[in-house]
């Protein structure tokens, strides 16, 4: 597990994500989808599990889950958890804002 950090304050962390909306970011080599509901934040894989759809060009529902845009299947984004369709659980990563930026945990 590695840990990298975006953004240099808390400030700087929240004004990168804007609220509600879905971020695709470089983080440790890999490219993955951030978003942020008020102070919460999310991170997951980039693409959708089920046929491999952009999920950073989904939506966010008010339930904590992506909305991906293709097929419209449902994703908790804190668990990965499947709420509307039939395909594997989308890899979810740990991420909290802390004074000195977003702290994502990668494997
Ligand atoms: S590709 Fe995402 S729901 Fe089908």
């Amino acid at each position: 597990m590695k840990t990298f950090t975006l953004g240099q304050s808390k400030k700087e962390a929240v004004g990168m994500i804007p609220n509600k909306q879905i971020k695709l970011l470089q983080v440790g080599g890999q490219r993955i989808c951030i978003s942020r509901i008020n102070e919460s934040f999310y991170a997951f894989e980039q693409h959708c599990p089920h046929r491999k759809a952009s999920l950073h060009q989904g939506m966010i529902t008010d339930f904590e889950e992506v909305v991906c845009p293709l097929h419209e299947y449902r994703f908790h984004m804190k668990s990965g958890e499947v709420k509307a369709g039939s395909c594997g659980t989308l890899e979810t990563y740990s991420i909290k804002l802390t004074d000195s930026g977003l702290e994502i945990e990668m494997p």
